[in-house]
């Protein structure tokens, strides 16, 4: 098993005066290697806030993860991580180039970077606007020179939230032949979307939230067990079924 967390929970205080409201409340998963899970969930469900905890930016107030089977620290594990924030900020006066070295320097320099920046911009389409400054990018290149900079690295784990959003069908296209090329070659990944119909040709797992508890984890295919129905549909009728359970929903 690549990565296993166990319990996170977390609360913000929205301010000074008003009480913390808790959006993970024992958020556990895993991630076996080589694995393709599609993260599900409302808006404001407690995704991103997940996968913050997971790569370190904000500390959970409770829980823990385990990397690797425990054979990895977590300075180790993160350095086999590829991440694309949900709303990545691009200085808009560096080249695309410029941008990706600035990442790779960040995330500890080395040899080697010509070559892996050719062939990333190559995989995203973006070999002919290398040296464009991103200000002339539009949201669509700009989505693929983030996802340039999360497989900079070749990572063994891939992190993306929202990879497709806001992309035209073709963009949306490209992104899911980059995943699906990373998944052939052995990389685990794990995105969020609310693109379900994407998510249901893509994910051989399914890890879905609501309201910072998981409602479910496994094979899509258990998930999902007639091919007919839709995840979109399914996914509905968990949460139906879910807020039901809670007296929430009729
Ligand atoms: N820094 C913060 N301070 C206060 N509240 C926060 C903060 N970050 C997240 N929240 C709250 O935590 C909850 C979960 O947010 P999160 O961003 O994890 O949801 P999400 O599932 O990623 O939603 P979306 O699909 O809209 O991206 C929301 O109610 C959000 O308002
Ligand atoms: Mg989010």
């Amino acid at each position: 098993m690549l990565l296993r967390v166990h319990g996170l929970e977390k609360s913000f205080k929205p301010d000074l005066f008003k009480p913390a409201k808790k959006v993970l409340k024992g958020v556990g998963f895993e991630l076996p290697r080589g694995s393709t899970t599609g993260f599900i969930g409302v808006n404001g469900s407690g995704k991103t806030t997940s996968l913050k905890c997971l790569l370190g930016f904000i500390f959970p107030d409770a829980g823990r993860f385990e990397f690797d089977e425990g054979r990895k620290s977590f300075d180790q594990f993160r350095q086999s991580l590829g991440y694309l924030p949900e709303r990545p900020y691009f200085y808009d006066f560096l080249t695309a180039e410029e941008f990706l070295k600035f990442h790779w320097d960040l995330s500890g320099g080395g040899a080697g970077f010509q070559e892996r920046k050719k062939q990333v911009l190559e995989k995203v389409d973006l070999a002919t606007t290398g040296d464009k400054k991103l200000r002339a990018f539009s949201k669509g290149m700009l989505q693929r020179v983030g996802l340039a900079q999360a497989l900079l690295r070749s990572p063994e784990l891939l992190i993306l939230d929202e990879p497709m959003s806001g992309l035209d069908p073709d963009g949306r296209w490209l992104v899911k032949d980059i995943l699906r090329e990373e998944k052939s070659r052995g990389t685990t990944l794990f995105f969020s979307s609310h693109l379900l119909a994407d998510m249901e040709e893509l994910c051989d797992r399914l890890l879905v939230i609501e309201e910072g508890q998981i409602l479910f984890e496994g094979p899509q295919a258990q998930f999902r067990p007639e091919a007919d129905q839709s995840l979109e549909k399914v996914f509905s009728q968990v949460r139906a079924a879910h807020r039901r359970g809670q007296g929430s929903a009729p």
